[in-house]
C-alpha cells in the first residue's frame, strides 16, 4: 500500500531533476497516472521509456493558458481524474546582478522569469482548480530557499520566488475548505536547472557551475548537497489526504537548514 494508491496527479517541469524524481515517487507510492508537461519530444520520450503508460506526456509551455488547459484536460481524461497539481517548472537567473544588465535586458528577463516561475503557477492553478475542487485535492508548488533569503540567485529570481509564498497562501485562502495548496522549497540540488534565454543562459545548467556541490554543501548547515529524490518525500506527505488533511498554505523548507547558517 502507498500513500498516493489510486491518485491522479499533473507535473511541470516533470521531465528532468526535481519534478522528475517527484513523478518517480509518486508512482511508487501507488498513483494510476501522472500527467507531465514537458518542453520536447526529447524529454518526452525518456518519461515514456521509465515510467510507461503509468506517465500522460504532454507537451507544452507554462507561460501557455492554453497549454495548462490542455494537460489539465488530457490527464483527466485519460486517468478519470485530478488529486494534486504540482507547478514545479521554473528557470534561473545565474545570480544576474541589476546594475550590470542594460535596463531593455532588465525588462525581458523580468517578463521570461517571472512568466515562467509565477505565472505559469498562476495558470496551472486556474487551469486545475475546478478538478481539484470536484476531488478535494490539493496543489504543491517547488519554491526554494529563495522563497525566504537573499543569496541564492538575483533578484530576479529571488523576487519570482518570495512571490510564490504570497501565491500559495493566496491560493490556499481562496481555494478552502476543498483544496489544500501548499509549496516545498528546496535549496541548492544537482539538477540540470537552466537559465533564461533573455539572458543568453538557455544552454547554462546550474549543477554545471564549476565547484557548485562543494560550494553548496560547504554554506549549508547539514553540509551536503541534495539530489532531487530527496524532496521527493515531502511532496508525497503534502499530497495525501490521510497524513496531512490539516495542512494547507504550509511551505515546508527542504534546504539543508537555510534558516541556521552561521552569521559570517
Ligand atoms: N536545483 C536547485 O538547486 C533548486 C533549488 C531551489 C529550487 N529549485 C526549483 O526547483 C524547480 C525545478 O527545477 P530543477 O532544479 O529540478 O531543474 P530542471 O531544469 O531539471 O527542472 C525544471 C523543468 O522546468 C521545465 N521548464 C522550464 N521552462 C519551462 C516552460 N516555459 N514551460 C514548461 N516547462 C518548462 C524544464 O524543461 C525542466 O524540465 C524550479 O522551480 C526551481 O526554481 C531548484
Amino acid at each position: 500500500m502507498g500513500w498516493l494508491d489510486g491518485y491522479v496527479a499533473l507535473v511541470t517541469g516533470g521531465a528532468s531533476g526535481i519534478g522528475r524524481a517527484v513523478v518517480k515517487r509518486f508512482i511508487a507510492e501507488g498513483c494510476t497516472g501522472v500527467g507531465v508537461m514537458v518542453r520536447s519530444a526529447e524529454q518526452a520520450q525518456g518519461l515514456q521509456d521509465e515510467f510507461g503508460d503509468k506517465v500522460l506526456t504532454l507537451m507544452g509551455d507554462v507561460r501557455s493558458p492554453a497549454d495548462n488547459q490542455a494537460a489539465v484536460e488530457a490527464t483527466v481524461a485519460r486517468f478519470g481524474k485530478l488529486d494534486t497539481l504540482v507547478g514545479n517548472a521554473g528557470v534561473w537567473d545565474f545570480f544576474a546582478k541589476l546594475e550590470k544588465m542594460p535596463i531593455e535586458k532588465v525588462a525581458e528577463s523580468f517578463d521570461e522569469i517571472f512568466g515562467v516561475n509565477v505565472k505559469g503557477y498562476v495558470l496551472a492553478a486556474h487551469a486545475a482548480a475546478p478538478n481539484l475542487r470536484a476531488s478535494g485535492g490539493s496543489m504543491i508548488f517547488t519554491l526554494s530557499n529563495s522563497a525566504f533569503y537573499a543569496g541564492g540567485g538575483g533578484p530576479l529570481y529571488v523576487a519570482s520566488k518570495h512571490a510564490g509564498v504570497g501565491l500559495i497562501k493566496q491560493l490556499a485562502y481562496e481555494f478552502a475548505p476543498e483544496v489544500r495548496v501548499n509549496g516545498v522549497a528546496p535549496g541548492g540540488t544537482v539538477t540540470p536547472l537552466r537559465g533564461p534565454v533573455s539572458l543568453g543562459k538557455q544552454g547554462k545548467s546550474l549543477s554545471a557551475i564549476p565547484g557548485f556541490e562543494e560550494n553548496v554543501a560547504n554554506v549549508t548547515p547539514l553540509r551536503f548537497i541534495a539530489q532531487p529524490e530527496d524532496h521527493a518525500g515531502h511532496y508525497v506527505l503534502l499530497a495525501s489526504k490521510e497524513n496531512s488533511c490539516a495542512t494547507t498554505a504550509a511551505i515546508i523548507q527542504s534546504d539543508g537548514g537555510w534558516e541556521i547558517r552561521p552569521l559570517r
